[in-house]
């Protein structure tokens, strides 16, 4: 067994006694640095990150298993992003991240990695990263939340956006919103529905890069430290082994994580990461390939914000190897996974324990399922809609225009009883791409204005080129592609013109004619020199378009872990 280390450690003379000398003030022994593979634990814990604020804790676990196998582990911290907190949008980072996990992993003497992953963007960045040096690697995700608690009843994230509208209702008082939120987030972990975060936890366990249940086992209970201990063992496996990243992202795992996906109601944010990702380890993947792949695939598991349940519930029935089990005629079985084990063997013992939470795919929990891909001239290269958190009466809808130029514009009028709206008007946000923002923020799922909310409408045909948040639901067309803020045709959109959104047959339209739109387009005026300097600047100038990922153009493939040139 080479090991890559060793170009540090294994060395005579000055640069090997540099190279050892310093790491020895952390109290480590001589034979720690004498061809032991070394583990990067790659820890995304910050207290800025509530949902990864028990990493610490899931470190130490990890590094136990490392130690019982004979590696030698050491934990580095990268640029963590939280959901909550972070503005315009942890979005934005995505990118910057995980060229910190990138550079991280390839400076130093690496020989396999362990990804601690949890809030939204901290598992797409961490594995995209990754997969530009093609070390062995294994992703822990942190584990979700316990189930909120409310009233007596079970709440989640998926309720924030209830809350919200009964609180512009005033059918929720103010001291009802402190107890929510007091009895939301009651444990360590991220979102307890399928938002984003379980969505990417899924997702790594579903391309195989997790031991088997990685993504339901909740934050707090001590089967999920034990997985964190097992992962630090078998990555010290995974190395004697050249278990590589790139021999587990193939295809077939890809179009695998589509399936799952689709099953879970996994959230729309999935398209743009999983895209990233195929793209830093080379594999082909189209925005088509999400409706080829999820077509046909029912959704089985009863979860919010699609369904009923939470993250809990998904453990307590079996997890996502209960999926995969239930779903197991359409995945790609033989696909390898981290454990040296193969699909079929990681789920075909692991029947649902609960019909209501994960059901058969003969009596599924709605028969519609995925993210169904929109194409059409307001969308020329694509836009994306979630049908199971759409309202089935909505799917095929023509309607009026109401037209915010950017997210102010929205602010001021949304609420304002002026505003020239009824139920049966299209909602459309611009300039809440990528470089439009920029960093193509979660607000796609625009609030109900409030005098059709008095009215009792719960939802409408909104659409942008912007995401929502893996909790949100509605009839919501996201990822609108080319962004308005290039001058796609989403810029061209005024008051009263009309959409044609029909999901069935893919499609949606702007009704006007090409005449008015070249009109339209003759007085064009792009504005996307606001950012001069700064990381802003580089991701305004290099960020590609949602269809393709939205990562920086430059990102793509990767460079290996080879590094020629020593320190000093
Ligand atoms: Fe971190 Fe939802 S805010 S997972
Ligand atoms: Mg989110």
């Amino acid at each position: 067994m080479k090991l890559r280390s060793k170009e540090w450690f294994g060395r005579k003379g000055k640069d090997g006694f540099i190279y050892r000398a310093w790491m020895k003030n952390q109290g480590i022994p001589a034979d720690m640095f004498e061809g032991k593979p070394v583990i990067g634990i790659c820890n995304t814990w910050s207290e800025l990150t509530p949902c990864n604020a028990h990493f610490r804790d899931l470190a130490e676990a990890v590094k136990k298993g490392v130690l019982e196998a004979g590696g030698f582990p050491v934990e580095f911290p990268v640029m963590s992003l939280g959901e909550t907190l972070m503005k315009p949008t942890a979005m934005l980072f995505r990118n910057l991240a995980s060229m910190d996990v990138e550079e991280s992993i390839r400076a130093n003497p690496i020989d396999g990695v362990v990804l601690l992953c949890g809030c939204d963007k901290t598992t797409p960045s961490l594995v995209m990263g990754a997969c530009s040096v093609d070390l062995p690697t294994l992703v822990v995700s942190g584990g979700a939340m316990l189930t909120g608690k409310f009233q007596g009843k079970d709440i989640g994230t998926s309720d924030v956006w209830r809350f919200a509208d009964a609180s512009k209702q005033g059918t929720i008082t103010e001291e009802e919103m402190n107890q929510a939120e007091a009895g939301m987030c009651r444990s360590a972990g991220h979102c307890a529905v399928m938002g984003t975060a379980s969505s990417m936890a899924s997702m790594v366990e579903a391309l195989g890069l997790t031991l088997p249940g990685n993504a339901a086992i909740p934050a707090v209970d001590a089967n999920r430290k034990v997985l964190a201990r097992m992962s630090g063992r078998r990555i010290v496996e995974m190395i004697k082994e050249d278990l590589k990243m790139s021999k587990i992202l193939k295809r077939e795992a890809f179009e695998n994580a589509i399936m799952v996906n689709a099953a879970i109601g996994g959230s729309t944010n999935f398209a743009i990461h999983l895209m990233a990702i195929a793209g830093r380890i080379g594999v082909e993947l189209d925005l088509e390939d999400f409706d080829k792949y999820s077509k046909g695939v029912p959704l089985v598991a009863n979860l919010q914000p699609s369904g009923k349940f939470f993250m809990e519930d998904l453990y307590y029935a079996g997890g996502i190897p209960a999926v995969m089990n239930s779903i197991q005629k359409f995945l790609n079985t033989d696909a390898l996974t981290v454990n040296g084990k193969t699909i079929a063997d990681n789920c075909s013992n692991q029947k649902s324990l609960n019909e209501t939470v994960i059901s058969t795919i003969e009596n599924p929990f709605n028969p519609l399922s995925g993210i169904v891909v929109l194409k059409g001239n307001l969308c020329e290269n694509g836009a994306v809609i979630k049908p199971s958190a759409a309202t089935p009466a909505l799917m095929k809808h023509t309607g009026k225009a109401v037209v915010f130029e950017d997210i102010e514009d929205y602010k001021v009028k949304i609420d304002s009883l002026d505003l020239d709206v009824d139920e049966n008007s299209v909602l459309v946000l611009k300039n809440v791409g990528p470089k439009g923002y920029p960093g193509m923020p979660e607000v796609g799922n625009m609030g109900i204005p409030k005098k059709l909310l008095d009215k009792g409408v719960v939802d409408m045909v909104r659409i942008s080129d912007g995401r929502m948040s893996g909790t949100g639901f509605g009839t919501v067309v996201l990822h609108i592609s080319p962004e308005s803020a290039v001058g796609g045709m989403l810029a061209f959109v005024q008051n009263g013109d009309m959409i044609e959104l029909d999901v069935e047959a893919r499609q949606l339209n702007l009704l006007v004619a090409d005449e008015e739109l070249a009109k339209r387009k003759q007085n064009l005026k792009l504005d996307l020199n606001k950012y001069t300097r700064g990381y802003c600047k580089l991701y305004v100038d290099h960020v590609e378009q949602s269809h393709l990922g939205a990562d920086l153009d430059f990102l793509k493939g990767g460079s290996g872990s080879e590094v020629l040139r020593d320190s000093h």
